[in-house]
């Protein structure tokens, strides 16, 4: 039986990450990011994750080395996977790559934005090599499809 589904025990533990200046989304770049908040962005996960009978944790920071504590620590905080939004970080940080490899649990990114059709710097992301896959481009909705694409991947993984 899945985990996280009825009757199995113990639900699956999932982190929801999210980098910085997104604490400003909603009032941030609109035009790119939307009027969603950070807030209405948790809800939809949370109202997935409800259905899905998954436990959910939401953490957000602007400072990179809370970032890279939290992806480290992943595993020893007894989550079985992140689903993480860098922001600026995906395109600058070895630190943030290191801690995902240290954190011993599947890391999905997310981006709200389609990176590959923003400037050139945006192209690069420094974590991918390290994550299970990249979900970019839908908006709120990048997170609910990371976040379902990563419990998908546990259940599939502990079912076999
Ligand atoms: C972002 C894309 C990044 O390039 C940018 O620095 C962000 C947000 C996104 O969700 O689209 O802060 O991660």
């Amino acid at each position: 039986m899945n985990p996280g589904s009825e009757g199995s025990g113990a639900a699956l533990r999932v982190q929801v990450v999210s980098g910085p200046n997104l604490d400003r989304l909603g009032k941030r770049e609109v035009g790119i990011y939307g009027t969603a908040t950070l807030d209405d962005v948790h809800r939809a996960v949370e109202e997935v994750a409800r259905a899905e009978g998954v436990e959910v944790a939401f953490l957000q920071s602007n400072h990179e080395g809370d970032l890279v504590t939290a992806l480290g620590r992943a595993k020893d905080n007894r989550f079985d996977g992140v689903v993480l939004n860098a922001g600026a970080y995906t395109h600058t940080s070895i630190a943030l790559l290191d801690a995902i490899r240290a954190g011993g649990v599947p890391v999905v990114e997310v981006h709200l934005s389609n990176t590959a059709a923003r400037e050139p710097f945006r192209h690069r992301s420094r974590i991918a090599p390290a994550c299970l896959g990249v979900v970019a481009g839908f908006g709120p909705r990048s997170y609910v499809l990371g976040f379902l694409g990563l419990i998908g991947h546990l259940r599939g993984v502990a079912t076999g």
